[in-house]
Order: structure tokens, then C-alpha cells, then sequence
């Protein structure tokens, strides 16, 4: 199966950013784990802190790739435009979050992507891209 995770803004500060909640590990050296982890699976990743390139990274890898694990970080709260390619491709696409956007400031409850992903996991820390890519498993 082909999988790619894709991390949306301020992602790529994983390890510095507010510890507290994203914990200290980066990206690079989970993303290694994680490949070592599920051997069966070909893995891909793509971060960018721009919402035009999340959109047509989606639209490019949604009618081939088996999944998608998408944490579009803040654009999760914002974005009708990553709503609608999430709609518009054929590849399931799982919703993570590190932290439980719940649990935090009331804009950070709402998702636009929620309602038209096939799941969500969220509040793990970094164990939520883990179980989605067992979900695949
Ligand atoms: C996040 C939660 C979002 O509210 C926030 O804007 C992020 C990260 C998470 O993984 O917990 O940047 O998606």
C-alpha cells in the first residue's frame, strides 16, 4: 500500500514548537521510525505551510496513492479550499491531530475537514499517526 503523510503550517517546527503540547521529537526522526515500524507499507511526506501547495499536493496523490494521513494543522479550522480537494480525489484520507483540538481554544473545535474524511484521530501526540497508519494496516 502506498501511504503519504502530509503536515500542514508550522509543522515543520516539530521538536521546537511548543513542546509542552507537540512534544520534543522532529518530523524527520518519527517519520524514520515510523518507516521502520511498517515495513509492509511504502511511505511518502510532504509538509508545506501553504495552502495552495497542501491542495495541490492532495489533488496530485488522491487518484493513486491507498491513503492519505493529513494533518493540515491550523488550516483544519480554516480551510474550505482543502475541504473541497479532500472531496473531490478518490484516496481515503485520515484527519490527525497531535494535541486534542477539543481539549484547547474554542476556534480550534471546529474542523471543516471532519465532516468529509473517512476519520479522525487525535490527542496521541505523535502515536496518532501511528494508529493511522495501523487503521491502513
Ligand atoms: C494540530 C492542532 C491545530 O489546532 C494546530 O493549529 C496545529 C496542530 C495538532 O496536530 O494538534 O498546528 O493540528
Amino acid at each position: 500500500m502506498n501511504i503519504i503523510i502530509i503536515n500542514g503550517p508550522n509543522l515543520n517546527l516539530l521538536g521546537k514548537r511548543e513542546p509542552e503540547i507537540y512534544g520534543s521529537q522532529t518530523f524527520e526522526s518519527f517519520y524514520e521510525t515510523l518507516s521502520q515500524e511498517f515495513p509492509q507499507l511504502t511511505l511518502d511526506y510532504f509538509q508545506s505551510n501553504a495552502e495552495g501547495a497542501l491542495v495541490d499536493k492532495i489533488q496530485e496523490v488522491g487518484f493513486s496513492v491507498d491513503g492519505i494521513v493529513l494533518n493540515a494543522a491550523a488550516y483544519t479550522h480554516t480551510s474550505v479550499a482543502i475541504a473541497d480537494a479532500i472531496k473531490a480525489i478518490d484516496s481515503p484520507v485520515i484527519e490527525v491531530h497531535i494535541s486534542n483540538p477539543h481539549a484547547r481554544e474554542p476556534f480550534r473545535h471546529h474542523s471543516y475537514l471532519s465532516p468529509v474524511v473517512k476519520g479522525c484521530i487525535a490527542g496521541f501526540g505523535l502515536n496518532s499517526y501511528r494508529l493511522a497508519l495501523q487503521s491502513f494496516v
